[in-house]
């Protein structure tokens, strides 16, 4: 199988620290690719790295290659909107819009002019809350405030807003940190049902998540990636001693 993502010799500084060290890693289409490693070992980073986010942060510095069907999205002749078009991120707690619910939707389409009407629009709009398991709940009221959704149901409104615009990975940072177990579930349950379609990459300090989600592993400690590969093998029988502790609770 051809990796969607292929991330080489990747170094990420912050001002004068060293964040992420030497990264080389290949993502894999139609998978779900857990992140896993104590707090600021730099998962979030290495996503942020992985859509351009992180040019948005003062003073950080990135070298080596992230390959995205075999073309570097840091290149030159590359477009930064382009990138984090075909690449979302759903944020760690939902972050509705100030508009209606179905405007949340539209959002994206109309800022991407990728819609010529409004019946199309419409269309658009209800297809993605089914493809996030919010339709039926949200159908008779979609010109509500998204803000009057619970968060449970604002972090699925998120996932269809980050889908109506057609990416191809979808990352997620702790997508379901904040939710309870019901609407954790629910987003479980809608990433394994996306994962035939898009390459999916989740950040989770859950072991139990990353067991229901995984099927491959990136386990990460002090910037550097200890141990990759598919999830059975990390899992179960992982090689390095620092994975075996982690995943023993030693940490
Ligand atoms: N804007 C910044 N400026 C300086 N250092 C930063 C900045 N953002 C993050 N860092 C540092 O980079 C390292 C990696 O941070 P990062 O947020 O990627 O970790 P993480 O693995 O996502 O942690 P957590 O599990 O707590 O979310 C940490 O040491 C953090 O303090
Ligand atoms: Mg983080």
């Amino acid at each position: 199988m051809q990796p969607h993502i292929q991330v080489k010799n990747l170094n990420v500084h912050y001002g004068r620290t060293h964040v992420l060290k030497d990264i080389n890693l290949e993502i894999l289409p139609q998978q779900i690719t857990v992140i896993m490693g104590p707090s600021g070992c730099g998962k979030t980073t290495l996503l942020k790295t992985l859509n351009r986010f992180i040019e948005l942060v003062d003073g950080t510095r990135v070298t080596g290659q992230i390959l995205l069907d075999g073309q570097d999205i840091y290149s030159n002749d590359v477009d930064v909107t382009e990138v984090r078009k075909r690449i979302g991120l759903l944020a760690q707690r939902p972050q509705p819009l100030p508009m209606s619910i179905a405007a949340n939707v539209a959002y994206g389409m109309q800022i991407h002019r990728m819609k010529s009407n409004r019946q199309e629009v419409r269309k658009s709009v209800q297809h993605y809350l089914e493809v996030a398991g919010l339709w039926e709940e949200v159908s008779h009221r979609l010109n509500d405030p998204a803000t009057s959704l619970s968060t449970g149901q604002q972090q699925r409104l998120c996932l269809a807003r980050g889908l109506a615009i057609e990416p191809e990975i979808i990352l997620g940072d702790e997508p379901t940190s904040a939710l309870d177990p019901i609407s954790s579930q629910h987003i479980e349950k809608r990433l394994l049902t996306l994962k035939d379609t898009y390459t999916t990459i989740i950040v989770t300090h859950t072991l139990r998540q990353a067991k229901r989600l995984a099927d491959q592993v990136i386990f990460m400690y002090l910037g550097e990636v200890i141990e990759a590969g598919p999830a059975d093998a990390v899992f179960n029988h992982p090689k390095v001693e620092r994975t075996q502790q982690y995943l023993a609770g030693l940490f």
